[in-house]
């Protein structure tokens, strides 16, 4: 209980991405009225855990300052290959760098790159860097000057180099010319570093061809109780909680299979196995044959399983009264202290089983020792708590809980190995973030206690 009483202290911005997970991004800005754009995609690389460090042009820096740039970062904006200090800078760049990314890039730039030339700090990293790191060009130039047959040609010869051109849209442009030329929207460049992420995550984790990558089976959202052919109750559960899981485990390399409501979401879920199902039945059927189906290190039920089903069942007539008519609910069976035997059953490894326990106007000491009565039996690992009034939109609060110690006389015990935000987060991303290096944390366990095997439970 006294691990409690630390003080709820939520933190804000970028949630740090482990080893493996983050590509440091050399991000390359210039001269054109879309620089902006450039802190926006900034901004949110970091949110997803990447270091950025900018290398702006002069003409860049008419359009947005450094400070902005260096604000954002906390690094200094390149800008010279003579900078005092700075010597040999394309080199170290090169081999900081896991990607670059050319943000906009000018007509005169796409032009000066295919031609060679180095005669400043971007021709020669990019000379430098020879293709040994992806090399991201987002044109951004007036309609005529991008058609230009000088610029169209350049823009071949970088992509039959290897380059990687994103082009955005055709459209309105800010000189008020219709047509080609409009720079990529940052969610677009986003999208795309957010897969190189995740399949650069997969492959360091497969560089030895002996260690698969771990496997993670997430539930999650609402669940149908049919009333009859036409009527149901469902609760409210939206699924992003799992869906923001999803994606936090498969940013760092895990094959993730996702059993979700038919209306859970699954934003950024792009590369997991996602199952589908409605009612309890469903649920209980896809959990039994996912879980017979492969061996998982890790499973996170964040589903809100109904507590209840109907006495009566659900029926294919559509009931018409007019004096009403009374629905008898009756307890369904818990589902997750069963997802080690039913693994154990069919003769798979023992997952590590994290569960999420959700209670409404309750005060955290109170839910979390509700909470902690999941850990009876031993059959589950760690328990989420968070109550109704600590989510709204992105804001989330929670407590990661262990099971009881001796020494705390058998009362609640806070994670003891998750830094202090992801112990006691406010935010849906620090909670995606809790959930995925606590499976990192089983599963590196596992690794140690039994190198032969990677069985993570209890
Ligand atoms: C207001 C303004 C907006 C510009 N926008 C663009 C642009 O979007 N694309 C482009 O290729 N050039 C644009 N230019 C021209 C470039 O800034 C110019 O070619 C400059 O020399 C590019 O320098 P850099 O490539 O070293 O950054 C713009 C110029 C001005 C004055």
């Amino acid at each position: 209980m006294s691990d409690l009483n630390e003080t709820f202290a939520p933190t804000t911005g970028a949630v740090r991405l482990p080893r493996g997970a983050a590509l440091n991004i050399a991000l390359i800005v210039s001269g054109s009225i879309a620089c902006y754009k450039a802190c926006e995609l900034i901004s949110l690389l970091l949110k997803d855990g990447h270091p950025v460090q900018v290398i702006a042009t002069k003409s860049a820096l008419r359009f947005v300052g450094s400070a902005s740039f260096e604000g954002l970062t906390d690094r200094k904006v390149f800008t010279s290959l003579w900078a005092p200090r700075e010597s040999k800078t394309h080199i170290s760049l090169r081999r900081w760098a896991d990607m670059f990314i050319f943000y906009p890039a000018t007509a005169n730039r796409i032009n000066q790159l295919a031609a060679g030339l180095a005669q400043d700090l971007i021709g020669a990293t990019f000379l430098a860097n020879n293709f040994e790191k992806p090399f991201w060009i987002a044109p951004a130039a007036n309609t005529n000057m991008m058609l230009h047959p000088a610029t169209q040609a350049s823009l071949r010869t970088l992509e039959g180099w290897g380059c990687r051109i994103v082009h955005g849209d055709s459209g309105r442009l800010a000189c008020g010319d219709t047509g080609i030329g409009r720079l990529a929207e940052p969610a677009i460049l986003r999208g795309l570093v957010r897969q190189l992420a995740r399949d650069t995550a997969r492959a360091r984790r497969t560089a030895n061809p002996a260690v698969s990558p771990p496997r993670a089976l997430v539930t999650g959202g609402a669940m149908t109780l049919p009333v009859d052919a036409v009527r149901s109750i469902v609760n409210t559960s939206s699924g992003r909680t799992a869906a923001a899981a999803v994606a936090a485990l498969l940013d760092r390399g895990w094959l993730v299979s996702y059993l979700a409501h038919q209306s859970a979401a699954t934003q950024d879920c792009e590369g997991a196995d996602i199952v589908r199902y409605r009612t309890y039945e469903d649920f209980e059927q896809a959990l039994g044959k996912l879980l017979a189906g492969a061996d998982y290190d890790a499973v996170v039920h964040a589903a809100a399983v109904s507590d209840y089903f109907l006495a009566a069942g659900a029926t294919s007539a559509k009931q018409e009264t007019s004096s009403g008519f009374s629905l008898r609910l009756e307890p369904t069976r818990k589902l997750l202290p069963t997802v080690k035997a039913l693994a154990l059953a069919a003769g798979r490894r023992q997952p590590f089983v994290i569960g999420f326990k959700l209670t409404v106007h309750e005060a955290e000491l109170d839910g979390c020792r509700r909470a902690a009565g999941y850990f009876v039996g031993g059959q589950v690992d760690r328990v989420i708590w968070n109550d109704l009034d600590g989510v709204h939109g992105d804001q989330h609060r929670f407590t990661v809980l262990a099971p009881p110690r001796p020494e705390n006389g058998g009362d609640v015990s806070l994670e003891a190995r998750l830094p202090q935000p992801l112990r006691r987060g406010a935010s849906l991303a620090e909670l995606a973030v809790a959930v995925a290096e606590l499976a990192e944390a089983a599963v590196t366990d596992a690794a140690i206690a039994d190198p032969t095997a990677r069985g993570v439970g209890a």
